[in-house]
């Protein structure tokens, strides 16, 4: 089998640390596992705009479409906050997002057993909280024109628009149903169809895809604050959420809370399967962010990344098996008592970014040789 091309972007804040941390893991896959890849490395981000003056170039655009996949730190940096929006860090990503087409961004929260004690909400709650939040994510307000800002009548306004097509609600709306077969049959489409036109078309047309294609799954509809509520209230009536792309940014953000810290949920972003290569367009980055605060001092979680590159086992390369032997060793390193500053409880041992990822490898090693 021909090496995988997979484009390695670090990018911004705690994004090269828990970068490093995860390549010691592919590294250990690549040595004892059946998994060989070319890695290239490219910009985005704060660290493109400090080289080049954009967020990401055309040549590193290029080389990302020529990639199988993208692995996929974090950008942001509130040093350049006040940068003209085309020069914004998140532009780069946003502009991978948009010219891969990956439309639908999967973000399973996962409780391990060993975390239930770490997240503020109680145990009973959370444990054994196995959702998955099926984002859109190339329309709706992020994308979706016109979009800009100007002066009506001397006054200053701005704005943006939530514009979603059937096609674009249908294709996102078969992921969903496609994962909740596989998963527990059940699905949840949120929107705010009580105060918008888009609402109200996203839930005419999921309903319509249910009627037609959902025979079995068990389906409802949601308003999405009546979902944030839920989520923190009983989230385990959950299997499959599916929104739009402002909702599914804030409520998996809620939801990765349950898992115990923002630092344990990893993505998946898909596009359409490519027709001469067969192969599907896809991106994979942690759902945390930069993390300015405490970039740099070997205090971030990397299991976050870890487990987005199992996701890119499991989802790219048809290596499930692979994917389901990282996260047990994520476990079984988290059960062994090590724990990074965002997931420490009294008793265990707070340990830095490297030792975490040591200690997945050390589960490996005991796992898998
Ligand atoms: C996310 C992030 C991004 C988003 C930012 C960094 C542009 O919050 O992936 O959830 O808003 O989509
Ligand atoms: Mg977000």
């Amino acid at each position: 089998m021909k090496n995988r091309k997979i484009m390695i972007m670090p990018g911004d804040g705690i994004g090269p640390e828990v970068m490093d941390a995860t390549l010691k893991i592919a590294d250990w896959l690549a040595k004892y596992r059946a998994f060989s890849f070319d890695t290239q490395f490219g910009l985005c981000g704060a660290v493109s705009y400090e080289k080049h003056g954009v967020p990401l170039t055309d040549e590193t655009m290029a080389d990302v479409l020529a990639c199988d996949a993208v692995l996929f730190g974090a950008v942001g940096d509130p040093r350049y906050d006040d940068l003209a929006f085309e020069l914004k860090p998140e532009r780069g990503l946003l502009r991978i997002r948009k010219e891969l087409d990956l439309y639908a961004n999967l973000r399973p929260a996962l409780v391990f057993p060993p975390l239930v004690a770490a997240s503020t909400l109680k145990e009973d709650v959370i444990s054994g909280l196995d959702i998955m939040i099926v984002r859109e994510l190339t329309g709706g307000s992020y994308f979706a024109e016109p979009r800009g800002r100007e002066t009506r009548a001397g006054v200053v306004c701005a704005f943006d628009t939530n514009l979603y097509s059937v096609p674009e609600i249908e294709r996102i709306g078969r992921v969903a149903f496609d994962l909740a077969r596989k998963r527990n049959q059940k699905i949840t489409s949120v929107e705010k169809a009580n105060v918008m036109h888009s609402g109200v078309l996203w839930r005419e047309t999921m309903m319509a895809l249910h009627k037609s294609e959902g025979a079995g799954l068990d389906y409802e509809n949601m308003y999405a604050d009546n979902c944030a509520m839920q989520l923190v209230r009983t989230p385990k009536q959950f299997d499959v959420i599916v929104t739009d792309n402002l909702f599914g940014d804030l409520l998996s953000d809620c939801a990765a809370m349950l898992t115990g810290s923002l630092g344990m949920l990893p993505s998946a972003s898909l596009g359409e399967v490519d027709a001469e290569s067969g192969m599907r367009r896809a991106f994979y980055e942690p759902v945390h962010g930069s993390a300015p605060d405490i970039a740099g001092q070997g205090k971030a979680n990397p299991l976050a990344q870890l487990l987005s590159l199992a996701m890119m086992l499991r989802y790219s390369f048809d290596m499930g098996a692979d994917a389901d032997l990282l996260e047990r060793a994520v476990e079984m390193a988290l059960a062994s008592g090590k724990r990074t500053g965002d997931i420490m409880v009294a008793g265990a041992e707070q340990v830095s970014t490297d030792d975490m990822a040591g200690a997945v490898i050390t589960a490996l090693d005991t796992l898998a040789r």
